[in-house]
């Protein structure tokens, strides 16, 4: 069986000066598109934490995903942060940096019991700006976050320092 990260930094694909000049864009598709690579991510990132969540939240995009896997193997409840906008009745929502001009995530409230232990998860951990925000929302709805799951964080850009005390365990950091 080959280990998620050898999978990952086989598979990873990135584009210098995209989106923009000076972005060395990571692209996660190969990796989610290789069956194999995906399975040993899911069921990577949901050993890490069994038993230690009740739900697992996915931040849009490709946390969906993400989420989707660890909820079926997991058994487990599947949370969607939205990006602002996309969500009907009453919402929590909360905005952070990016790195021009600011975004907006929101989660509907209600959808779990109160104290329910959730795990974020996304596909890149960069400056922390997204995890922190949904970090807000899940303990403004009135949940425990107990740990972040990624697959690959960008270690110099210190997503982690925004993260606090909680487990952030990533498949892969460069
Ligand atoms: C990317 C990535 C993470 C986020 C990490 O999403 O998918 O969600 O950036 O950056 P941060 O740690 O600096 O906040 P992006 O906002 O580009 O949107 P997308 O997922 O919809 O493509
Ligand atoms: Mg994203």
């Amino acid at each position: 069986i080959v280990p998620a990260a050898q999978h990952v930094h086989t598979l990873l694909a990135s584009y210098p000066d995209f989106p923009l000049p000076g972005i060395l864009f990571r692209d996660l598709n190969p990796v989610f598109a290789d069956a194999l690579a995906f399975r040993a991510i899911i069921d990577e990132l949901t050993e890490r934490y069994r038993g230690q969540f009740d739900a697992v939240a996915g931040i849009e995009a490709r946390g969906f995903l993400l989420a989707a896997g660890i909820g079926y193997a997991a058994g487990c409840a599947v949370l969607a942060v939205r990006k602002g906008g996309k969500l009907p009745g009453t919402v929590l929502a909360e905005e952070y940096d990016l790195e021009y001009g600011s975004a907006r995530l929101e989660l509907e409230v209600g959808q779990l019991p109160a104290g329910s232990r959730v795990l974020i998860v996304d596909d890149v951990l960069a400056t922390g700006g997204t995890v922190a925000a949904t970090a807000r929302l899940i303990e403004r709805a009135g949940y425990t976050m107990v740990g972040v799951g990624v697959v690959l964080e960008l270690a110099d850009l210190d997503g982690r320092s925004r993260i606090g005390d909680t487990p952030v365990h990533t498949i892969i950091s460069l």
